[in-house]
């Protein structure tokens, strides 16, 4: 939903709430929004003063207005010190004012007190609420039929085309982040390859992105037995879903987003143990990240060529599945023994990869619920970044800051390849106890051809995010839409 931009002091809003980021008040130093506060009657300043409320982020305060103000609640949330503002810091703030505004046909968000040119400013906030206010209702049949708000950004005139032009990218990538999320928290049974396949078209036809689906059969047709090997036990098909964004030209990079697109994942005849298993329906959500990224990507009208590929399956035990001990061959013919079949997205990632080449790409990102191994290292704070290509690392590391989808480098190094070498094959898809992060991005190293090529572990990062107010209990987070966005923006010069 598009947002509005007007300007306006807070006071005048019009909307049902008013949300007003208010950074901390030094001693002695003027209040934010004095105008709003005598409007109010003085309840911000004695909210201040009394300690109610001090502006630290994540910090909310509802007020009820008794003179002339006409909205039904106001929201105060602090953004922190003026001098240490971070867009992280509006987010959090707006994030966690969407946690305790109350249901609202209508809301506005004033941005006056806010630093900086407006722009950053306007983006995080429409993120901050988009995000904070998402909700996953699909399958609670008291659901009400709830709209979402429609939402105004409110500022001063100087800085009302940064706003509006921050709010669009907001939009886009909030927009993003949302698809990927409802993606990803969809159970097994309502998101299989077929339908995952299905959603990405529709996203595509809906923002003008090619988009092509192959078979099973177009598959095998192209020696992608490694994929294969994963959706042997599964009654569902494989799909390898292909996302267009703009065509190869002169001083034009193309980029490959690659993402895992594992539906569920029982682990196979290597069967998980029962415990969370559930929670394998996200093992998709690297897919759903590209898919998500696409979508921004589009509506921002990115000039640069984007080409999104998610390799799906599902990963079932049953008499035709693959067993521990098989050797598969990969569309470049390296040969891997499956020595444990829950090994299974390196292994759909490998032939994904070897396709991606095909574009000719100066960069492949690829994301992946990987492995457990990077919740160990790195919790759930960031995500784990192994490749080849230094400089873009640095870039996605800047952009992961900045949108706090952060990513921390991990080696990647020959003599870590001795682990992923098979016995009787090229390779073996486990490289045992040590660094299982680090040898499963060795093993991808061997699809990845002389390209450069980035792989990020998001198995921490993907869902059940507990440290930032905007994730805090919406499932899967939608971590990567972000941060890739933002990185190809940059990348795009915008
Ligand atoms: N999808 C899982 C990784 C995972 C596990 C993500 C737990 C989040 C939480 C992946 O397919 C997997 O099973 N990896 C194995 C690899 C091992 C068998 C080498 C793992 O990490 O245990
Ligand atoms: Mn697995
Ligand atoms: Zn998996």
């Amino acid at each position: 939903m598009a947002v509005k931009v007007v300007t306006q002091v807070a006071q005048g809003a019009g909307a049902e709430v008013l949300v007003v980021p208010m950074p901390k008040t030094k001693k002695g130093a003027r209040l934010a929004h004095g105008g709003l506060d005598r409007a109010l009657g003085g309840q911000v300043k004695a909210a201040v003063a009394n300690g109610a409320f001090s502006g630290r982020v994540q910090e909310t305060r509802i007020l009820v207005p008794t003179g002339g103000v006409k909205v039904k609640r106001v929201v105060l949330c602090g953004i922190g010190d003026k001098d240490e503002f971070s867009e992280e810091s509006v987010r959090r703030a707006v994030g966690a004012a969407a946690r305790v505004a109350g249901r609202a046909a209508s809301v506005a968000i004033a941005l006056h007190a806010v630093p900086g040119d407006g722009a950053r400013a306007a983006e995080a906030a429409v993120v901050g609420w988009r995000l904070g206010s998402y909700k996953f209702t699909k399958f609670k049949s008291d659901r009400k039929k709830v709209r979402p708000a429609r939402l105004a950004l409110m500022t001063s005139g100087g800085k009302a085309r940064a706003v509006r032009a921050g709010a669009k990218i907001g939009t886009a990538v909030a927009d993003g982040v949302v698809t990927a999320r409802d993606l990803g928290n969809n159970p097994g049974n309502y998101m299989t390859p077929t339908i995952l396949a299905r959603a990405a078209r529709a996203m595509a036809q809906s923002t003008g992105l090619k988009s092509r689906v192959l078979t099973e059969t177009q598959m095998r047709a192209l020696g992608m037995g490694s994929l294969l090997s994963v959706s042997r036990g599964s009654v569902e098909p494989a799909k390898l879903i292909l996302l267009e964004h703009g065509r190869k030209a002169k001083n034009r990079p193309t980029v490959c987003l690659v993402g895992k697109g594992l539906t569920f994942d029982t682990g196979g005849i290597s069967m998980k143990p029962p415990g969370d298993m559930d929670k394998m329906r996200y093992d998709m959500c690297g897919g759903a990240a590209v898919v998500g990224t696409m979508e921004a990507v589009a509506r921002l009208k990115l000039p640069l060529h984007v080409v999104g590929v998610v390799p799906s399956s599902e990963n079932m035990p049953d008499a035709k599945a693959t067993k521990p001990g098989d050797i598969v061959t990969a569309m470049n013919g390296k040969t891997i023994e499956v020595l444990n079949t829950d090994a299974e997205g390196r292994l759909i990632l490998a032939d994904a990869l070897c396709y991606a080449q095909r574009y000719k790409p100066e960069l492949i990102i690829d994301l992946a619920t990987l492995t457990g191994a990077v919740l160990v290292a790195l919790g759930k704070h960031m995500a784990g970044m192994m490749g080849t290509d230094e400089s873009s690392m640095a870039g996605l590391q800047s952009a992961g800051k900045a949108t706090h989808e952060r990513v921390w480098q991990l080696p990647l190094d020959d003599d870590y390849d001795a682990q992923v070498r098979g016995r009787s094959a090229d390779l073996q898809n486990i490289g045992g106890r040590n660094a299982g992060t680090v040898t499963a991005a060795q093993f991808l190293r061997h699809f990845t051809g002389d390209l450069n090529w980035i792989h990020l572990d998001i198995a921490g990062t993907a869902w059940d995010d507990p440290t930032r107010i905007y994730n805090k209990g919406v499932g899967a987070t939608g971590y990567g839409v972000r941060l890739l966005t933002r990185f190809l923006q940059e990348r795009a010069g915008r």
